[in-house]
């Protein structure tokens, strides 16, 4: 159980990564991890630093938002730290999406293209995904 949960948190990271941001981390953003819970702990730092950036643009936000620090200067974040709120409900979210993506969505589509959702299926960028159609909307 344990470690299919580390292999689909791979598979989501690696998916989410895949879909664009190429670019080198950034030498600010620390060469070891210390409190990865749900990532395996031995992930690259370009694809940790990707799938980062992907959780950014799926929810139209920076990395402070779940990270202690401020500004662009990203030697001074405490990037380990579990303080922020958002952090924690993160966590829940690559779990939650890693369960989809292992065993859920088996069967839509062709083997080869079995789609995968990734943060920005739901978050379309926004903080908070809209939960309920517009009023009156469809017909
Ligand atoms: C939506 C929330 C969210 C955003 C935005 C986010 N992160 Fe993270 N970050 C997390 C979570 C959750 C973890 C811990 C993952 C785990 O436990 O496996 C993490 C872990 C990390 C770590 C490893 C820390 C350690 O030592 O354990 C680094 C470095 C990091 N993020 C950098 C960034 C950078 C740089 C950005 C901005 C480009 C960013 N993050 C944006 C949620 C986020
Ligand atoms: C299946 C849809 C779905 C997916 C996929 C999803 N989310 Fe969410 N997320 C939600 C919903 C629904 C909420 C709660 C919105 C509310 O509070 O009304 C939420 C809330 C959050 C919040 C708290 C909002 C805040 O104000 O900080 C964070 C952080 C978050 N998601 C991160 C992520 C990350 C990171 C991923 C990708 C690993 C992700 N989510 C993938 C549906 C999703």
């Amino acid at each position: 159980m344990r470690m299919s949960l580390v292999v689909s948190a791979l598979v989501l990271i690696v998916a989410v990564s895949a879909s664009g941001h190429a670019a080198a981390p950034p030498p600010q953003i620390p060469a070891t991890f210390t409190n990865l819970q749900v990532l395996p702990k031995d992930i690259a730092r370009p694809d940790l630093v990707n799938g980062m950036r992907s959780f950014a643009l799926g929810l139209g936000v920076r990395c402070e938002h779940c990270h202690v620090g401020e500004g662009n200067d990203l030697s001074k974040f405490d990037f380990a730290s579990d303080a922020r709120p958002a952090k924690l409900v993160a966590r829940k979210m690559m779990k939650m999406a890693a369960a989809i993506n292992g065993d859920l969505l088996k069967g839509v589509g062709e083997p080869a293209t079995t789609p995968k959702v990734t943060c920005y299926t739901c978050h379309r960028g926004a903080k908070t995904p809209l939960t309920a159609a517009p009023a009156g909307g469809g017909i």
